[in-house]
């Protein structure tokens, strides 16, 4: 059994919570949240850009509007971390220091500098640190990447990847439209590509992005195409948070390989499908389960076996922070930056 605490009660924090609440080996002992109403005994859902929200039931859960007095909080072993990102490293460091393991929403922080030091207090404690990078587990991109890395699609010859929101306006204060506090649609969605590119193809060498504005003052970050400059195949990400409102939510792929075209998207039906070099059309089948619970169940067994997870370290969360961040400059000078 893992008795766990959960801060941050919003969006992502609501959708923690049920999952915290659905397993088994877990019990959750307390919630945190600064907004005293998000820890009242019935809480209204704060609705986002995927996953169903509903109304929650802390009626059986200690709550605190402080994290440094849910920190003290008996027994709790490890923290859930759903905070805006501008808070994540101060937050997980206190947590580490606390002697809790973390699990910490992506993007890790705000730039690498703050990642770093999430690393070593990790270090210097001891304890687990997990970033949720929810897409490497999301069955339709995990059956993507096991595709890749096993040879069954082929050499591969490009690979497109889309992820296209309108703004988070449920987000508290609108802090997401704050590119000082998230990093923009930049850092805070198209990350999630970002991730997986890297985790499925290895580091880029380079990137040339593009990027413009639409919901949001100063750099450009609101709808980026990155060209991630593998130097024999093609790699392209689109992302954004520029859509109307009536826009709904899209993530997919398409990739080629010589094996055939392996492609997703929430847009077809079937969402999944498989156009192989020879012969009909497949609709590969995949667990009906989100990136969301998965990683949770793999983070329970690295706390359970008092390992860290092989599957996302911290450093690999940090390197997609550092390519959101060369992508941002290179989308704002116009420049290949290589890496
Ligand atoms: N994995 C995903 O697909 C995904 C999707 C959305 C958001 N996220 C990430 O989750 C994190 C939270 O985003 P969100 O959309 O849930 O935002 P949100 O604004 O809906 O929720 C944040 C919550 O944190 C609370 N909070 C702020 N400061 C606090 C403090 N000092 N102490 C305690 N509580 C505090 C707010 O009151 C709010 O309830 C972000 O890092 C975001 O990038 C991940």
């Amino acid at each position: 059994m893992v008795r766990t605490g959960l801060v941050g009660l919003g969006f992502m924090g609501q959708q923690h919570f049920a999952i915290h609440q659905a397993m088994d080996n877990v019990e959750l002992l307390a919630v945190c949240d600064k907004l005293p109403e998000r820890v009242a005994e019935q809480v209204e859902p704060v609705g986002g850009n995927i996953g169903e929200a509903q109304k929650l039931d802390l009626s059986g859960v200690n709550r605190y509007t402080s994290f440094d007095d849910l920190l003290q909080h008996d027994g709790i072993e490890c923290v859930d971390i759903c905070t805006p990102t501008h808070l994540h490293a101060e937050m997980t460091v206190k947590a580490l220091e606390a002697g809790k393991h973390v699990i910490c929403e992506k993007p890790m922080a705000l730039n690498p500098a703050e990642c770093q030091k999430m690393i070593d207090a990790a270090k210097a404690s001891g304890k687990l640190l997990f970033i949720a990078q929810c897409i490497r587990f999301w069955p339709e991109y995990e059956l993507l990447a096991n595709w890749v890395k096993s040879g069954h699609l082929g050499r591969i010859v490009s690979a497109k990847f889309t992820r296209l929101s309108p703004p988070p306006v449920w987000s508290e204060g609108k802090w997401l439209l704050n590119t000082a506090l998230s990093g923009g649609a930049l850092l805070d969605l198209h990350i999630h590509d970002v991730d997986f590119i890297i985790d499925c193809f290895g580091m880029p060498p380079a990137v040339s992005s593009r990027a413009a504005n639409r919901v949001t003052e100063g750099p450009r970050v609101d709808h980026t195409v990155t060209q991630y400059l593998y130097p024999d195949f093609v790699c392209v990400a689109e992302g954004g948070w520029g859509m109307p409102g009536t826009v709904p939510f899209e993530m997919g792929y398409q990739v080629l390989g010589e094996a055939g075209l392996l492609q997703f998207s929430l847009a077809t039906d079937p969402m999944l499908q498989f156009f192989p070099a020879e012969g009909d059309v497949q609709y590969p089948q995949v667990p009906a389960e989100t990136g969301y619970q998965r990683e949770f169940v793999h983070f329970l067994e690295c706390l359970e076996k008092g390992v860290a997870s092989e599957r996302v370290t911290p450093e690999s969360a940090m390197n997609s922070v550092a390519v959101c961040m060369a992508e941002t400059e290179s989308a704002n000078t116009g420049k290949v930056v290589s890496l």
